[in-house]
């Protein structure tokens, strides 16, 4: 895809100059506007490609190759003439392009460090051969996918050009400082789930819910979250997923970022990894205490009575849920909690007994229309699943719309939030 951004800029480029031609100094109306429209879109398109191509690579193809399009243009159009110096010259471009291209390297693998043999040994230990494996061979086997794997069809947040594209019409119509603003502006919301068999010392029990938090999408990312969380009060801290931006590439900017918020949260912190996330990510997160729960349960104990706390792996788009295994060691009759990166496993949980179900994922758009109306929310779920509280049969829910922001760092009619549950008997 990389690649034809990079094609379209040359030849984008090509027609502008060849447009200069026709022209004639700015005396023919057409030639003279089309310039600036071939050249922009040709700024626009290599813009583009340097997301995954080399900045030096990319520049030294689209001037070398469009310097030796324009010559051949210049002698077969406009009947220019040809010297054996120009051919000779023309030809080292060629090979200077053809060289280029056999060094070249993705952004990606310039920036993200493979799993050396001890971080994997690490995963294998901590998750099993098995779940490390398949989650490490689907992120391997192609992280930026568009097309198939996941719960939906076309995945928009892996498409890199799109984000480019996101951007530019938030800066052509001026909305960009605005729906940056609105990025930062992380509101408390509280919700309370009523558990009738709740043991009473949970009468109660908060907790934090943080979701969608893409620390590493802009400056001021991790401040707007402190500001956010500083001075609440909970008992405990559950995070459901997304911590970096992008869902391929370097992920060490946003463990940057969960090291800078990681003080100011109290308590213990239960975390699962979103479709965002690498799982290897988990040994970062969990060195500075943030404990991932990847189809996993713990005890939350208080005064000889213990609740249950469930988190499996992404099911948007790894498919890495296992909820048999998360909810098997949970006890009939025990109140449970799942933490699950999207709310699209919904009725899963529900037949799995699991009383509360937290979520995120959505964003609840992100970009809305007024009122709140989602355009899209990315989620193969009834749009009632994909903001705020809901229920489904017996098991209550709530679909956070995230703190964060992905592939615009802006919001509209959808302002970032953070979450108190209450846990209360009646
Ligand atoms: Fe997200």
């Amino acid at each position: 895809m990389h690649g034809l951004y990079l094609l379209a800029a040359i030849l984008l480029e090509v027609a502008g100059t060849t447009c200069m031609r026709l022209a004639e100094g700015f005396t023919r109306p057409l030639p003279s506007v089309l310039i600036f429209v071939f050249y922009g879109l040709s700024f626009a398109c290599i813009t583009l490609a340097l997301e995954k191509i080399q900045l030096s690579v990319a520049y030294a193809i689209w001037a070398g190759m469009g310097t030796a399009l324009i010559a051949l243009i210049g002698v077969a159009v406009f009947a220019e003439s040809m010297s054996p110096l120009k051919w000779l010259s023309l030809a080292m471009i060629a090979a200077g392009v053809v060289g280029l291209n056999l060094d070249a390297r993705p952004v990606e693998a310039m920036t993200a460090a493979d799993p050396n043999e001890e971080a994997r040994r690490w995963l294998e230990r901590r998750v099993g051969r098995c779940h490390a494996a398949m989650r490490l061979g689907v992120e391997e086997e192609r992280e930026a996918r568009l097309f198939g794997q996941g719960r939906t069809v076309f995945h928009i947040e892996n498409w890199g050009g799109f984000r480019g594209l996101v951007r530019l019409a938030l800066r052509l119509s001026l909305m960009e400082g605005r729906g940056l603003r609105n990025a930062r502006a992380v509101q408390l919301r509280c919700n309370d789930f009523v558990l009738p068999h709740l043991p009473p010392v949970f009468q109660g029990y908060t907790l934090l819910h943080l979701s969608d938090l893409h620390l590493d999408m802009g400056a001021g990312m991790p401040d707007a979250l402190i500001e956010a969380v500083d001075g609440l009060q909970y008992d405990a801290c559950v995070i459901t997923g997304d911590f970096r931006a992008k869902t391929y590439g370097a992920y060490q900017a946003a463990l940057d970022g969960m090291a800078r918020v990681r003080p100011h949260l109290k308590g213990d912190i239960y975390a699962i990894l979103g479709n965002h996330d690498s799982l290897r990510m988990a040994q970062g997160l969990e060195a500075m205490g943030v404990r991932l729960l990847l189809n996993e349960t713990v005890a939350l104990r208080r005064g000889g009575s213990v609740i249950h706390l469930a988190g499996i792996d992404d099911p948007h788009y790894y498919r890495a849920d296992n909820l048999e295994k998360a909810a098997d060691p949970i006890p009939a009759g025990g109140v449970s909690l799942l933490l699950s990166h999207s709310p699209e496993i919904y009725r899963q949980a529900a037949s799995a007994g699991f009383d509360v179900m937290l979520a995120g994922h959505t964003h609840g758009g992100q970009i809305c229309l007024p009122g709140g109306i989602p355009l899209i929310v990315n989620a193969r779920a009834p749009r009632r699943y994909c903001v705020g509280a809901w229920r489904h049969q017996r098991m209550q829910g709530y679909t956070s719309v995230g703190s964060g922001a992905s592939i615009a760092d802006a919001r509209f009619n959808c302002p970032p939030e953070v979450t108190l549950h209450r846990l209360l008997q009646e």
